[in-house]
């Protein structure tokens, strides 16, 4: 029966991931996957987190099973995180997913449980997971037009034209904040213009939130999501821990959906069967981390402290990098690096670009010129400077 499988699809970000391993070049400088490095290179355990792990070995008492849809107390703590007291939780469901992947993967199986054809609207581009779980789960998906490169911010108008295409039902995925893979973010103003187009034709949107405190901070970052919630009649929302507790391998995530009050039975329900059939259960350890961290008042505030550190170092890096490219360049043409918010900058290289830097500097980004600010190594960004210069871009 294998021979008919199809040919894998490779991951952009995963293929470059193994092949940025196998390069034996010392000096080789990784800006592709998305995690957080900081100044020595190193991806830390939180040492919130770190401090609750040790409790919850001293503590825990029992492994068994607490449901499909994973602890009721975390999935609260997260509302509370990411949408504070701006939603009505008697519409709210939520579930518990193994990391924001899972809670993507459960919001789509979600639309196609409830039936219709929906159409899902991406943004272009967008993160290339997105577009494989919907092709894997057989939705069609239409691209909306985002950012624009020429300015390299996004292209609201043209936006507004592709999303006023949309019929009613409709999905549209949106990123909460520090958009994957441009860097480039909807304003306030733009969100509150969604919200009157998706009230206006009875879309759904579905916010994508896994950078939440990396942008411009922890409320700041889900401020489009909160205002959303506060007013469509329908949305999704899928959660991410893995940056912003560093939880990466440990998968932890949320999904939430809202819905009608009469239909929050059906919804928590349908969420419930479909992780049964999904995982059965979500993996508990790291949501139990993330609920000991935000229950203890003086964890959270060391988490809080630690993250706005990382945040702020991003934010110095983006800095560092465009004053050096300004240096080279004599021309701040990339200024927008500095613009830019969150883990990632879209730098707008061709292929060629892309793979001179790799095989001549030994410097990694992602096909579509994706770049790890995070990764950004601050001795070198002169280096980095002259060797975008010297590939031409
Ligand atoms: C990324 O975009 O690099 C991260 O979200 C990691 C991943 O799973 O792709």
């Amino acid at each position: 029966m294998f021979q008919s499988l199809p040919a894998p699809n490779a991951d952009s970000i995963l293929a470059l991931m193994q092949t940025f391993r196998q390069d034996p070049r010392a000096d080789k400088i990784d800006l592709g996957v998305g995690v957080y490095k900081d100044a020595s290179g190193n991806t830390p355990i939180m040492r919130a987190v770190k401090e609750a792990e040790r409790r919850l070995f001293d503590e825990q008492s029992t492994k068994t099973y607490l449901g499909p849809v994973g602890d009721p107390i975390f999935s609260d703590l997260m509302r509370r995180l990411v949408l504070a007291d701006r939603v009505d939780t008697t519409r709210l469901s939520a579930a518990q997913t193994p990391g924001g992947s899972g809670a993507l993967r459960l919001l789509f199986d979600l639309v196609r449980y409830a039936g219709g054809t929906p159409t899902i609207w991406t943004s272009t581009p967008t993160w290339p997971n997105h577009l494989a779980i919907i092709g894997q789960i057989g939705m069609t998906s239409r691209p909306y037009r985002y950012f624009d490169p020429e300015t390299r911010a996004v292209d609201f108008s043209a936006m507004m034209d592709d999303l006023g295409q949309a019929k009613a039902g409709d999905v549209v995925l949106l990123h909460g904040c520090c958009h994957n893979p441009t860097g480039a973010n909807l304003k306030p103003d733009d969100w509150r213009e969604i919200a009157e187009l998706v009230i206006e034709r009875g879309l759904v949107p579905f916010v994508d939130l896994a950078y939440q405190g990396f942008g411009d901070g922890l409320d700041a970052d889900a401020a489009g999501a909160r205002l959303l919630a506060e007013r469509v009649p329908e949305m999704l929302l899928a959660v991410s821990c893995s940056k912003n507790f560093g939880l990466y391998r440990d998968r932890v995530g949320v999904a939430f959906a809202l819905s009608a009050e009469r239909d929050r039975a059906d919804t928590q329900g349908a969420l419930s069967t479909l992780s049964r059939t999904n995982w059965s259960m979500p993996p508990d350890h790291g949501a139990a981390v993330v609920r000991k961290v935000l229950e203890d008042d003086a964890l959270k505030a060391d988490w809080l402290a630690e993250l706005e550190t990382m945040r702020l170092r991003m934010l110095d890096l983006r800095r560092g990098l465009s004053i050096s490219l300004r240096d080279a360049a004599g021309s701040d043409r990339f200024g927008f690096i500095a613009e830019h918010r969150g883990m990632f900058s879209l730098l707008g290289a061709s292929a060629e670009q892309v793979r001179d830097l790799r095989e001549k500097h030994a410097i990694y980004i992602i096909g579509d010129s994706r770049m790890n600010v995070a990764g950004l190594p601050e001795a070198k960004m002169d280096h980095l400077a002259r060797a975008f210069l010297a590939v031409g871009m």
